[in-house]
């Protein structure tokens, strides 16, 4: 479904891609961790249209889209939901809701995801009139997660959706990530919690300063010793 070869990125005179090559097959989750700093954002965004890269190619089912600009990769249904979740502060959560189908003019179809958000999250439906800056974080991620669902995405790219939460709310949103990918929404997960990301993936990438430094099935890595100390917190 998307592969990215060779991609660079660069920050000014800082280049933070160094040509990273990755693939994301149709149906998989696949993860891409590192540390701070690492590029995982950067990458994700350059996926996205939010920043041209220098050089490279990105396939998104065989056509190249690097360089494209985002609401042109929205429209191919490539969504991501940023880091720090970026919700409409003094909008309701309605009405962030809505926003992520700005794209679509399907009314019937932006009905059933609506209502299948609230599905997937009651507690956004409880809270529904309630401002997005005034929910706690958790539901703030639930927020951010369903109004890219709103999108119809067919590859959804999640970066960092675990940070600053509470465990019982990161097993939540989890269990919900893995309920989307059953449901046939291909997934792209970047996380610094690296022992929950590869426990749920088909396959992983590990990012070292602006390079691809090891990939495997999340088995794989989770048993990597390289992994196991520089990201799980051993040895
Ligand atoms: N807008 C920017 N201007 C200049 N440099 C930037 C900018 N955004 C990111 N960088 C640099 O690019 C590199 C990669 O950053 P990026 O945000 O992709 O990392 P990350 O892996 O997502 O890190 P984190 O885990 O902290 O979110 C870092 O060295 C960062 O300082
Ligand atoms: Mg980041």
């Amino acid at each position: 479904m998307l592969v990215v070869r060779d991609l660079r990125t660069s920050y000014g005179k800082i280049e933070a891609l160094k040509g990273i090559s990755i693939t994301v097959n149709d149906g998989e989750i696949v993860t891409l961790i590192g540390a701070n700093g690492a590029g995982k954002s950067t990458t994700l965004k350059t996926i996205s249209g939010q920043l041209a890269p220098v050089a490279g190619s990105i396939e998104f089912n065989g056509e190249n889209i690097a360089g494209m600009p985002a609401h042109k990769v929205t429209a191919k249904g490539i969504i991501q939901v940023p880091e720090g979740r970026r919700i409409f502060s003094r909008m309701t959560v309605l009405e962030n809701l809505e926003m992520g189908a700005y794209l679509r003019d399907d009314k019937d179809g932006i009905a059933a995801d609506l209502e299948h958000v609230f599905e997937l999250f009651p507690r956004l439906k409880e809270r529904i009139s309630q401002k997005g800056g005034t929910l706690s974080g958790g539901e703030q991620q639930m927020l951010a997660m369903g109004r890219g669902l709103m999108a119809n995405p067919k590859l959804l790219m999640l970066d960092e959706p675990s940070m600053g939460l509470a465990p019982v709310v990161v097993e939540t949103i989890f269990e919900i990530i893995q309920k989307l990918n059953a449901d046939g929404i291909t997934v792209l997960l970047v996380e610094q919690n690296a022992n929950l990301a590869l426990s749920i993936a088909d396959r992983g990438y590990v990012l070292e300063t602006g390079e691809i430094k090891l990939e495997g099935t999340g088995k794989e890595l989770l048993a990597n010793d390289d992994v196991r100390k520089a990201y799980l917190g051993e040895g």
